[in-house]
């Protein structure tokens, strides 16, 4: 049993569509949530980058939250530095790409699956040794949609211009004959609806945190860990970049208000 706050880690709110499903199905923790967006877009940054922001915001999630386990709520990240965190760090960390991966190969029939992620984590090639790892039988096929995550962070997803640019950028995969479509950047679930239009019904969505929330849920109770004090939890949210802008996806996405504290790269870099 423990009252610590989990700690959840994106680039920006990206994140928040995973620490919603947590909320929802984890309702006595605690949550402490980080969105880097003054670093962002970590699709185009190197390994190192990568690898140096995450640790950074790892720390200061443990030094300033006491969190008990952390959550990549990011493919990007979890790409590039899933291990290299559990190596370093001695709370549980946990991505988001075996979750999504395990989602995905369950519902295929055809063995036919799509990736549409951040040109990082498709370049990483992390998913597809996950799933050829669960199976080796299933087709990935993968694409990079970098215009996606500044639309999200800048409120343009409700847009009707955005689903233009969502139609384009998906011609390719709408040719690949995929049943399955992991929603492979966490920012993604934000904007489901438009990408849903594109691909058509007949193409299942897979948003990785379902299955993410699942993996929290078991290393909670396999490390005794769980808050089984039945009281209003906390929630408190940093970010790197504008607080205002960080409150109005957030407000919206979770339905409840969020006053995020800025965090300056240089107290994250002086940790
Ligand atoms: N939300 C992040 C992901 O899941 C990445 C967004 C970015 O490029 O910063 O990959």
């Amino acid at each position: 049993m423990s009252k610590k706050a989990i700690g959840f880690m994106d680039s920006g709110v990206g994140g928040l569509t995973v620490a919603k499903l947590a909320i929802q199905e984890l309702q006595n923790e605690n949550i402490a949530y980080l969105g880097d967006e003054a670093r962002l877009p970590y699709g185009e940054k190197s390994k190192e980058e990568i690898q140096q922001y995450s640790l950074q915001i790892a720390n200061f999630l443990i030094k300033k939250e006491d969190i008990k386990m952390l959550v990549i709520a990011c493919n990007t990240a979890t790409s590039y530095a899933l291990s290299y965190l559990q190596d370093n760090l001695l709370i549980p960390v946990i991505g988001v790409v075996n979750p999504g991966s395990i989602a995905a190969v369950n519902n295929t029939k055809t063995n036919r699956v799509g990736l549409i992620a951040t040109n990082g984590t498709v370049k990483s090639g992390a998913y597809e040794k996950e799933i050829k790892k669960i199976n080796n039988d299933v087709e990935v096929f993968s694409q990079g949609c970098p215009r996606f995550v500044p639309m999200v962070e800048n409120q343009e997803f409700k847009d009707s211009k955005t689903q233009i640019v969502v139609d384009n950028d998906l011609s390719t995969i709408n040719k690949d004959d995929v049943d399955t479509l992991i929603l492979g950047c966490t920012h993604f679930p934000i904007m489901r609806d438009l990408i849903q239009k594109s691909v058509g019904d007949n193409v299942k969505l897979i948003d990785p945190g379902h299955e993410t929330v699942k993996q929290i849920k078991k290393i909670l109770q396999d490390n005794h860990i769980e808050n089984n004090e039945v009281s209003k939890p906390t929630y408190s949210f940093y970010t790197t970049g504008n607080p205002d802008n960080f409150n109005k996806v957030a407000n919206e996405w979770l339905n409840f208000e969020v006053h995020a504290k800025h965090l300056s790269i240089k107290e994250l870099e002086e940790l």
